[in-house]
């Protein structure tokens, strides 16, 4: 008996460093034997049948990309048509579209009117956007393969597995930017004022995504190889078990509902910033007589 349970963990733990290694792992990350045998035939188990906890998350996962997708498009086609009657870019601004366009890139990518603005809130902000945007591309190890052969593909698969350490110590960015910006909402006379709940939710929210997501990095580690199947099974519909683990599920219950609330939330900034007149108009009102497309046709009847 003894035997067979040994045999079977040898078989699961070759398996599971198997798949491991499919999905790109490297091997100083994989875990020690005992401690993955023990992990594996705990898996198993739970694996065992399909759980509700599976179901539940697979239908929240659905729902929730088809609320984001469909809600970021239909604000983003909004966006995009909404009557631009007048020239109104914040001055000086570039004289040509080119330049209007080198604007947008440098708020997007330097936040730079928040800079001229306010520096400690530039500060805070950088930390958590930029901390945020390399944690999501240490993520893409969840759903991308290295074993598409294609050379673009093993660039961009050498690219995740390159932003991995930048990813870690970047989560600790994004928590320290995202507590500063907490903490100036509810301390400062100014902002406070013009704080609606859903301010501070959306901030909690995150909070609470960045703070399971760190406990599950240094302290209580999750299956990840299982996690990743379970991802890339609801693109192939070919269901496998999510772990049970607690953190985990807070984790991805918070990114979820980040997903739902997205299209209706503050949120659309994101999207926002490149429609904003003031930013993405360039300073050529006197060379060009600008007229909304919405009026062309009642300019041509006059
Ligand atoms: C808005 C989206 C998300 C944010 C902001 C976020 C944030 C974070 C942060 C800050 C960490 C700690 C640093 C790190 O290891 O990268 C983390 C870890 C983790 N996240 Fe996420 N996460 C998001 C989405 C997801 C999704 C969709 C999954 C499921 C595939 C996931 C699974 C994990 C796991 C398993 C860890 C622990 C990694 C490890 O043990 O090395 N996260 N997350």
């Amino acid at each position: 008996m003894v035997l067979v349970n040994r045999h079977v963990r040898l078989l699961v733990f070759q398996n599971q460093r198997a798949v491991f290694e499919v999905v790109g792992g490297r091997s100083s990350d994989f875990r020690p034997p005992r401690v993955f045998c023990f992990l594996s035939i705990f898996s198993v188990r739970k694996r065992s049948a399909m759980s509700f906890v599976t179901v539940a998350y697979a239908v929240l996962f659905y729902v929730a990309t088809v609320v984001f997708l469909v809600g970021f498009l239909k604000r983003v086609l909004q966006f995009a048509s909404a009557p631009a009657p007048l020239k109104i870019p914040t001055m000086p601004a570039p004289l040509t579209r080119i330049g209007a366009a080198g604007r947008v890139t440098r708020e997007v990518i330097l936040f730079e009117s928040l800079f001229r603005s306010d520096k400690w809130l530039w500060i805070f902000s950088v930390l958590f956007h930029m901390g945020l945007l390399l944690v999501l591309l240490r993520h893409a190890r969840y759903f991308l393969s290295p074993d598409f052969l294609s050379p673009v593909w093993g660039a961009v698969w050498g690219a995740v597995v390159f932003i991995q350490p930048f990813g870690v110590y970047a989560a600790f960015a994004m928590l320290a930017g995202l507590v500063m910006l907490l903490v100036r909402r509810v301390v400062m006379v100014r902002p406070r004022y013009i704080t609606n709940p859903s301010d501070i939710l959306l901030l909690i929210l995150l909070l609470g995504v960045a703070l399971s997501g760190i406990l599950m990095t240094f302290i209580v580690h999750t299956d990840i190889i299982a996690l990743k199947q379970f991802f890339v099974s609801l693109f192939t519909l070919s269901f496998q078990p999510l772990p049970t683990d607690s953190l985990l599920l807070v984790h991805l219950f918070c990114v979820a509902v980040l997903m739902i609330v997205f299209p209706f939330s503050k949120l659309l900034h994101v999207p926002g910033v490149f429609f904003s007149p003031t930013r993405a108009q360039c300073d050529n009102a006197r060379e060009k007589r600008h007229l909304a497309n919405w009026a062309a046709s009642m300019d041509a009847e006059r």
